[in-house]
């Protein structure tokens, strides 16, 4: 079984190159494919990634398993890039040191509830759920209703709210306000203006009491989130592994200031 899978996977890597090589062509030839060109070179570093992670000595049905489940996942993440590049973000879930590195952020001795906001297939929330977080404590936002039915299905106790991340002070009145401990964002923040990423940065910060973290990974060299009064950041080592190479950023507001934009 495990061998066949292979082999689809290498016929797959194969066609895959064939076509790349013909849209290259078409591009040299002045025809716009790059949209294409990534989705195909995405596809086929996927179908690689498949082969080799399914190795002939596997063979237990529950590798199987676990293996489709995580390309399945990617194929999911991929299909919504391409529909909407900006608000997915990234055309692949967070790899699972990057998961890890964003879970040990998390404080779990505050009380309150554990709100992640953009969890996408669920890679990080299965790596807080893996460092001891019941699945209760979570409070998910995700726009995509595929992500959240698939969230419902992983994660039955947690609560999923299919909706705006940014309109997070909302979704908490709506929940009678609960004690938030911290926040876990995977949102691709730089595809918003920097006011509204402040505003939703200042409504977290309120939800929480002083020192508690925003958690965010983030590809980029700068913070996604400046310019606010009382917020302080420190970043992590970078995740070389990931595609593309990320770190986290953890935001925190000083004891007693109200997080407004200087
Ligand atoms: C870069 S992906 C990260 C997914 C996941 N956290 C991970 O690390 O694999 C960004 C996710 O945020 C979601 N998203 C983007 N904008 C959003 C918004 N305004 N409200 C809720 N979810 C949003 C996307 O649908 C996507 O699932």
């Amino acid at each position: 079984m495990i061998d066949q899978a292979r082999q689809r996977a290498r016929e797959m890597h194969t066609r895959l190159t064939q076509e790349m090589q013909n849209l290259k062509q078409k591009r040299a030839e002045g025809v716009n494919a790059t949209r294409e060109l990534r989705i195909v070179e995405e596809l086929r570093a996927l179908a690689r990634r498949t082969e080799a992670e399914l190795r002939p000595s596997d063979t237990t049905r529950a590798k199987l398993r676990r293996v489709q489940s995580r390309v399945l996942d990617e194929a999911r993440f991929l299909r919504q890039w391409a529909e909407s590049p900006l608000k997915t973000g990234a055309v692949a879930p967070s790899g699972q040191e990057l998961s890890r590195l964003m879970a040990g952020y998390v404080e779990l001795d505050r009380p309150g509830v554990i709100v992640e906001l953009g969890p996408g297939t669920g890679a990080v929330t299965q790596a807080l759920v893996e460092r001891g977080v019941p699945q209760e404590r979570l409070l998910l936002i995700e726009y995509s209703s595929e992500f959240c039915t698939l969230l419902r299905e992983r994660f039955p106790q947690a609560t999923v709210v299919q909706g705006n991340a940014y309109a997070l002070g909302d979704v908490l009145d709506d929940l009678g306000n609960p004690p938030v401990a911290s926040v876990v964002s995977g949102l691709p923040l730089f595809t918003r203006p920097l006011p509204e990423r402040q505003a939703l940065m200042s409504a977290a910060m309120a939800a929480m009491s002083p020192g508690a973290p925003f958690i965010q990974f983030s590809y980029a060299l700068v913070p996604a989130v400046k310019g606010l009064v009382g917020i302080t950041w420190s970043t992590s080592r970078w995740v070389i592994a990931n595609l593309p190479p990320a770190r986290v950023w953890a935001y925190r507001s000083d004891e007693g200031v109200a997080a407004v934009a200087a």
